[in-house]
């Protein structure tokens, strides 16, 4: 047995600000290379929610060789079957429904040679019970099976600061700009349950851990129950195809506020950092692209990827729902992903306007990259660009026109 040190310089220049500004010795690996030339991984990820908005993006990075902590084997799963856009990731897909208990057991208690997990999922519902059952698990599966377990990194959202959209009890959001150290609201959320689970586990292991807490992601995949930028391509595609103008269906607030968003692979660079970086181990880290935008900018820009006529927010005008626009439009996207031979996809899948109209209803919901930076995670976006690029990927994957 012996080692040698790969560099992580090709990764940096070709991907990502996040690491080439980190100390780059530390972020060397060792690649272990048996007598008989065979590689050994120095790291192997679960990735739970592979298909997701975020997950998509780690089963993307996490392989690449130059990835810090690497070489990775990657095991991802998802409950629907591969997706084609998937299958050129060097990952082991595995299908399986976490929410069942005997399932997640029969098919992850295998995986004994699991060091990291990327816990990016939800059930696409906001009750706790059953996402709590999902995570929970994941550690029922894997803990007794996988001895050399090291980290786990939990996202949850900037929904810990001003409470679930699915929620009867109001209690005071906070006030932004959003710190990590702020206490949790008085009504129940279904991050609590998974951060207690996460405490509980990890404490009892002797394990490391992460939680980030991500703004509004800007990300490509069409498996996601919550991905903005393909809902808004998605109507201004319809709005193109009915010859109608992109009209801004939220508040005067949110089309004049400040807005931050992160982009996925972001997002799974700041969870790869936590992974490998000793000094964000057991730390709750906000994440978003570091910069600010407005809507009324981005709405342009919209119409123009799309090639339609926009109008923005106009004075005295009623707010419509997107929801409600959108409502009988799914022989319409039908037609639209026969005319121009894109991968089949359902309106109701690959779009979710309740939660675009809930975007279009919020203001003041920034939050600070300051403990970030402070622990030495400086990665940043630029969100105008971070939105055209996922745009310019799901074309390139025939996934809108
Ligand atoms: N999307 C956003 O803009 C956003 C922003 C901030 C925070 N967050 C938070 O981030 C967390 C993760 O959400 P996300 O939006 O990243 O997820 P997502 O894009 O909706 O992806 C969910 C993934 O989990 C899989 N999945 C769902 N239920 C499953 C089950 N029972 N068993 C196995 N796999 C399952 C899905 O595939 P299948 O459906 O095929 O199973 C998919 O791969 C949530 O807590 C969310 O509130 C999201």
């Amino acid at each position: 047995m012996f080692y040698i040190l790969d560099s992580c310089h090709g990764f940096c220049k070709r991907r990502c600000q996040s690491f080439k500004s980190y100390n780059l010795e530390y972020f060397h690996v060792q690649k272990e290379v048996t007598e008989n030339g065979a590689t050994s991984y120095q790291s192997v990820a679960l990735i739970v929610g592979i298909t997701g908005i975020v997950g998509s993006s780690l089963a993307e990075i996490l392989p690449l060789p130059d990835t810090p902590g690497g070489p990775w084997k990657v095991y991802g799963l998802a409950r629907r079957p591969r997706p084609a856009w998937n299958e050129n990731h060097p990952i082991h897909y595995i299908q399986c429904d976490v929410s069942n208990t005997d399932e997640t057991i029969a098919k992850l208690s295998p995986l004994t040679d699991i060091t990291h997990i990327f816990y990016v999922s939800w059930m696409g519902s906001e009750e706790c019970k059953v996402n709590a059952v999902m995570f929970q698990n994941i550690f029922d599966a894997v803990i007794p099976n996988a001895p050399n377990l090291k980290h786990i990194c939990l996202q949850t959202g900037i929904k810990h600061y001003f409470g679930l959209f699915e929620t009867d009890t109001k209690s005071e959001p906070h006030d932004s700009p959003f710190t990590e150290d702020l206490p949790r609201l008085n009504q129940p959320n279904f991050y609590h349950n998974l951060e207690d689970i996460l405490y509980e586990e990890t404490a009892k292991r002797g394990l490391t851990w992460s939680v980030h807490r991500p703004a509004l992601i800007f990300g490509f995949s069409p498996c996601s129950m919550m991905n903005i930028v393909s809902t808004l391509s998605v109507y201004a595609t319809i709005c193109k195809h009915e010859k109608t103008p992109l009209v801004y269906p939220g508040t005067k607030a949110s089309w004049n506020c400040y807005a931050d968003a992160v982009d996925a692979d972001l997002i799974a660079e700041h969870q790869i950092w936590t992974a490998v970086e000793p000094n964000a181990k057991n730390q709750v880290f906000n994440c978003n692209n570091g910069d600010v935008f407005k809507w009324k900018h981005i709405w342009k820009t919209l119409a123009e990827q799309f090639g339609v006529e926009m109008v923005g927010y106009e004075e005295g005008k009623e707010q419509v729902s997107l929801q409600e626009m959108m409502k009988d439009k799914g022989p319409v996207w039908d037609e639209i992903v026969k005319e121009n031979k894109l991968v089949p996809t359902k309106l109701e899948n690959i779009a979710a306007f309740w939660f675009a109209d809930i975007a279009f209803m919020s203001e003041n919901l920034l939050s600070s990259m300051n403990k970030n930076k402070e622990h030495g995670f400086v990665g940043f976006r630029n969100s105008q660009k971070s939105f055209v690029s996922c745009i310019d990927k799901m074309k390139a994957y025939k996934i809108i026109p």
